[in-house]
């Protein structure tokens, strides 16, 4: 399974981006994850013409390839950072990258919420007509007080949620091949 990691912030440091880096290394036996950076990416204006934006097509054509992305998200004045918002609008203004794309969202704060606000409005975006994301539902990873969970070496050492996101990550692969499935077949309405 190929996955792409979309680190949610244009930061130079990040404990999301530490976090997303572990997942690649750790469930490297399951799924080939790529970390993807959104820092080179221009803000979005609907004054600019996609067709001639490289690094946004480049970033686009990955997601697309992905069977699956996940969102690293921090949480800025309790929604998600402007720069991720930002690339969210490219992917779905003129481009449909993230239609039908399965999607698991997680984050860290340094609060003790897990950036559970901002992952909340990430949900509603990801819902919104011009992207019509399928997030994977009933589940959520968030990691309160990322300092303490994750180390210098960026290990993620607290092992409640090192379990936690395994079960998380099993369920979100299981989603990704039920949506490849097109949730099985799509029966009659009674009456038909
Ligand atoms: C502009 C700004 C606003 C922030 N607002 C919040 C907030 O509302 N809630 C929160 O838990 N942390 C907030 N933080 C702190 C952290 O950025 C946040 O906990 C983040 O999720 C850490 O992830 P990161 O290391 O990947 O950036 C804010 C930081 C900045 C720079």
């Amino acid at each position: 399974m190929k996955l792409v990691a979309i680190v949610g912030t244009n930061a130079e440091f990040s404990y999301n981006r530490l976090l997303l880096q572990w997942m690649r290394r750790h469930f490297s036996a399951d799924a080939e994850i790529e970390v993807l950076e959104i820092s080179s990416l221009p803000a979005f204006s609907r004054d600019l013409v996609t067709s001639e934006q490289d690094d946004v097509l480049v970033f686009a054509g990955r997601v697309e390839a992905a069977d699956g992305v996940i969102v690293g998200c921090p949480e800025y004045d309790h929604s998600i950072p402007a720069a991720l918002k930002s690339v969210l609008e490219w992917l779905s203004y003129q481009l449909d990258s993230l239609k039908d794309k399965p999607v698991l969202i997680i984050g860290g704060s340094y609060g003790p919420l897990g950036s559970a606000r901002a992952q909340l409005h990430l949900r509603q975006i990801l819902a919104s007509p011009q992207i019509r994301a399928n997030v994977l539902p009933g589940r959520e990873f968030l990691l309160g007080h990322v300092q303490k969970a994750i180390d210098d070496t960026g290990e993620l050492i607290d092992p409640s949620a090192i379990a936690d996101l395994e079960e998380c990550f099993v369920e979100f692969m299981r989603y990704v091949r039920a949506v490849q499935r097109g949730f099985g077949e799509v029966r009659p309405l009674s009456g038909d």
